[in-house]
């Protein structure tokens, strides 16, 4: 209930443009710039529906075996992820980084890098398999290996 109280909140505030003047001791989520010119759809649209591209249940890439590039998470992780001063990739759902920053301003939880990955493909540090993958069986770890792209 709260959840949705903050979100119902959020969801005001982004309609309005984040540009909207607030009193000075409320910090407003201020995602990291992508890079790239544009997102895969409409910003106004990615911010208001992104949930509905992603979540499994609603995916048409996971149910009907249509498989797309522009709505995977894996392709999300390519703009919005921030490198740190070393040039390493920090993960996306680090504090203060594009997932977590507007999630832990509305309250959302979300479990999906339990098992994806949470930086780029090509990354040189990509987080640990057997913490992603631990308890789950030989058949469905092919099968996560295909999305994760966690794999050495
Ligand atoms: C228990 C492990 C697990 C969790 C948790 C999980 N996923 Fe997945 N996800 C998978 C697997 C496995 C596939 C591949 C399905 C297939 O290939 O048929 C997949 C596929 C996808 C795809 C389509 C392929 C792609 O690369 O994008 C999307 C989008 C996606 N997941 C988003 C999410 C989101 C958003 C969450 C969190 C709300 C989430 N997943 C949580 C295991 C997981
Ligand atoms: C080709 C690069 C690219 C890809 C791929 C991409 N985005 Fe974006 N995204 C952008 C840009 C550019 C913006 C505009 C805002 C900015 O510049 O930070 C944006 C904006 C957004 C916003 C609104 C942010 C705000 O400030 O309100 C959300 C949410 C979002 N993207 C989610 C996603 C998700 C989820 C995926 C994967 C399905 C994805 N994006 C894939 C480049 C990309
Ligand atoms: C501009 C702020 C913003 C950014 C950036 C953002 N989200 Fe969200 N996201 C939200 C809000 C607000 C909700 C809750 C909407 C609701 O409850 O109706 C949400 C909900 C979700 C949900 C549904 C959670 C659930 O259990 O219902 C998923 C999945 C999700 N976001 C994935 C992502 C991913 C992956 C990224 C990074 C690629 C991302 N989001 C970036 C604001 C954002």
């Amino acid at each position: 209930m709260r959840r949705r109280l903050a979100a119902v909140g959020l969801a005001f505030i982004m309609g309005a443009g984040w540009s909207i003047s607030t009193p000075a001791d409320i910090p407003l989520p201020a995602p990291p710039k992508a890079k790239g010119d544009r997102c895969v759809e409409p910003t106004d649209l990615m911010r208001r529906n992104h949930m509905e591209f992603l979540l499994h249940q609603r995916d048409e890439t996971v149910h009907r075996g249509i498989r797309t590039k522009k709505h995977s998470l894996v392709e999300c992780l390519t703009c919005h992820t921030q490198t740190d001063a070393a040039g390493h990739y920090i993960p996306i759902n680090a504090p203060g980084q594009f997932c977590q920053d507007c999630h832990a301003y509305s309250g959302v939880k979300m479990d999906c890098f339990e098992c994806h990955a949470t930086k780029p493909r090509n990354s040189a540090s990509v987080h640990s398999k057997s913490a992603a993958m631990s308890g789950t069986s030989p058949a469905h770890l092919s099968n996560l290996a295909r999305v994760v792209g966690n794999r050495p």
